[in-house]
């Protein structure tokens, strides 16, 4: 008698469409599904870096293509699914990674600023599960949804009350989705990172003291990887999570666990 085991993690041929695909995580997502067999979207603003990215995925045997958008803005999501059904002929996997952080007093940050938090997580996240969504429930054959959430959705942090809000949110949306999307055989969970060594976080990781205060918090002795991403983001785009919806799965050397 056989389980299958070995195709458990099989994500070969299905299509994933990723937002902020050039960004410090987005980058090693893209580069590790299309390892994986995944025909990947790449979706960002900015075309060069689309472009680099792309051209690089490709020399390396992958399948993708890229499509410019802003994740906050409505028609641009609409324009990036289409494009992705265009050249594709649907999606199997939604991982909208796109996100910021501007930390500030709430006192003194400018309303605009902590706007501009919130579109960028929780909006451009929400923007992306409503149109991908439609084609996903359309296509009737499952799908994956990842939302990419943080330690921060759980843990406040004192000038972070648009990043820490924003991320809270995205786990419940990750729960409401399931409970939404169970029916159509679609998975929807939260992938939370602790401070990852990418772009966003060299505040943290370029400043000896603010780095040595996060690694004495982190029971695994050091901070992510971009690498370390991988392993989780490949569980929940496989077969072997179709029984797991709804969960927050914390990648952070168990810096939640204490
Ligand atoms: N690194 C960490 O330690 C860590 C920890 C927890 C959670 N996360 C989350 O993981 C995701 C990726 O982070 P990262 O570390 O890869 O950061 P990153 O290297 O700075 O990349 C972030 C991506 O988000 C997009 N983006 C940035 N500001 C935006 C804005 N105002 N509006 C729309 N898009 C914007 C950028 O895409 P463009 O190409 O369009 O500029 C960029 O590719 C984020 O959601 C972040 O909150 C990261």
């Amino acid at each position: 008698m056989s389980f299958g085991v070995k195709d458990l993690f099989d994500i070969k041929g299905k299509v994933a469409l990723i937002s902020g695909a050039a960004g410090g995580l987005g980058t090693v997502a893209s580069k590790g599904l299309a390892e994986a067999g995944a025909k990947v979207m790449l979706s960002g603003r900015n075309e060069k870096t689309l472009k680099e990215l792309a051209g690089q995925i490709k020399q390396a045997g992958g399948a993708c293509d890229y499509c410019v958008g802003d994740p906050t803005t409505h028609e641009d999501v609409k324009n990036v699914v289409a494009a992705t059904k265009k050249a594709f002929g649907g999606i199997d996997i939604l991982i909208p990674i796109a996100g910021f952080n501007k930390p500030g007093p709430i006192i003194e940050q400018p309303l605009e600023e902590w706007q501009s938090i919130i579109a960028a997580n929780l909006k451009g996240t929400y923007l992306f599960c409503k149109e991908a969504g439609k084609v996903l429930i359309e296509q009737q054959r499952g799908g994956k949804v990842i939302l990419i959430s943080s330690t921060r959705s759980e843990l406040g942090m004192a000038n972070y009350s648009g990043y820490s809000p924003a991320k809270g949110a995205i786990n419940l949306l990750a729960k409401t989705l399931a409970a939404e999307w169970g029916p159509h055989k679609i998975n929807v969970n939260a992938l939370a990172p602790t401070v990852f060594r990418t772009p966003l976080t060299e505040w943290m990781w370029g400043d000896a003291k603010v780095y040595e205060n996060f690694l004495r918090r982190i029971p695994i002795g050091r901070l992510g990887e971009p690498e370390d991403f991988l392993g989780s983001l490949i569980f929940l785009s496989s077969k072997a999570s179709d029984f797991i919806t709804g969960a927050i799965l914390y990648a952070d050397g168990g810096y939640t666990a204490c």
